[in-house]
């Protein structure tokens, strides 16, 4: 991990064109910890950042029972304003999260309050560069030090923070993707739903095959059916048809993104059409060839708004949009870090101001 220089003052000096993503982490951190014999979660504390010390059996390196959530801080209009989008949103579906691998929730107050004095202490680490935010992460892990499969009876809940930059080496250029019909991620009454580290473990192989044939990501389909699409793993998938923007429904299988439902509302208030409704890897593939297919392009908090230039589907590369940034997606991205960082305005309320 790279150390930071700091000026006279103390404050960090680092790249902020070139930071890449979650690289460098902040000086602080915040933990919580969880036992029935205390009540539950108890004794917040935001110290200095340490490397966790867990005893070689503790369950979470075992059994994978974790959840993890991405959120961003962006400096507003004024060095005053510390900006998060829509935080309530990732608050709620980090405790979604929870219950389904058997993790107690947090009180969301709590929750909101501790995360926001934790980024207000590293206020001097929010980058300020376009393109660029603070990442927060925070995490769940059962600590239990135990080998039996049961739900620990402990936990660990942290947040660290990074200053980042672009998710993918590309930056915000458009990226290739690979349809897999050789692996699965997630079926119905799986975890795939749920930000927990088995779903991006399992994604692992798959994209290591696509990078080693010159591709960003892996675009995954239904795992009964190995024709509809689900999504991209590190981003929801949408597709403009026809003048249709098309994303596939949530059933279950796919994370359901905060930044995949601000481009729905705000896709549609631009007057477009946007669909959430099943779409085949055929219907795909046909409108490529048909010409009818406009543009490809993924959301999430960490990729923002990801174009796609070219998907490669049982060998055959198909072309989207002549290799380009589409125009929708260059409005969404605008828009949508125009919103984030206090530029534009939010008719939604979504951006909080958590500044001093
Ligand atoms: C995010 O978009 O915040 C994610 O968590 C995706 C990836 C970095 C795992």
């Amino acid at each position: 991990m790279a150390t930071v220089p700091r000026n006279r003052t103390g404050s960090p000096v680092y790249d902020e064109d070139n930071l890449g993503f979650g690289q460098i982490f902040t000086d602080h951190m915040l933990t919580i910890q969880y036992s029935p014999d205390r009540g539950g979660w108890h004794s917040p504390e935001i110290k200095p950042r340490e490397d966790l010390v867990l005893h070689p059996a503790t369950m979470m390196l075992h059994y994978g029972q974790q959840v993890f959530e991405g959120m961003k801080a962006f400096v507003g209009p004024t060095d005053d304003d510390l900006l998060l989008f829509r935080p309530d949103m990732n608050i709620a579906r980090f405790n979604k999260s929870c219950q389904r691998v058997c993790i107690p929730p947090l009180d969301p107050a709590v929750f909101m309050d501790q995360m926001c004095r934790l980024i207000r202490k590293d206020r001097d680490w929010v980058p300020k560069s376009p393109g660029t935010s603070l990442y927060i992460r925070p995490t769940v892990i059962a600590v239990d030090p135990f080998l039996g499969v049961r739900p620990s009876k402990t936990y660990l809940f942290y947040v660290i923070l990074s200053p980042v930059g672009a998710y993918y080496p590309e930056g915000f250029q458009p990226v290739k993707i690979m349809v897999t019909d050789k692996y699965v991620r997630a079926c119905r009454g799986g975890v795939g739903e749920a930000k927990t580290a088995a779903n991006y473990a399992a994604s692992l192989l798959a994209a290591e095959e696509a990078h080693e044939a010159g591709f960003t990501q892996v675009l995954w389909l239904n795992a009964v059916d190995k024709r509809s699409i689900e999504e991209v793993g590190t981003m929801n998938i949408f597709f403009r048809i026809r003048d249709e923007i098309v994303t596939p429904a949530l059933e279950g299988t796919i994370l359901p993104g905060v930044t995949r439902d601000s481009v729905i509302h705000f896709a549609r208030d631009l007057g477009l059409k946007v669909t959430e409704r099943t779409i085949s890897i055929d219907e795909l593939v046909s409108a490529a060839e048909d010409g009818t297919l406009q543009e490809i392009f993924g959301s999430g908090t960490a990729a923002v708004i990801s174009p796609v230039s070219l998907f490669r589907y049982k060998g055959k590369d198909h072309v989207v949009a002549d290799g380009k940034t589409g125009e929708v997606a260059a409005k969404l991205f605008e828009e949508i870090t125009g919103m984030q960082t206090g530029a534009k305005p939010d008719p939604y309320g979504w951006v909080v101001n958590i500044g001093r």
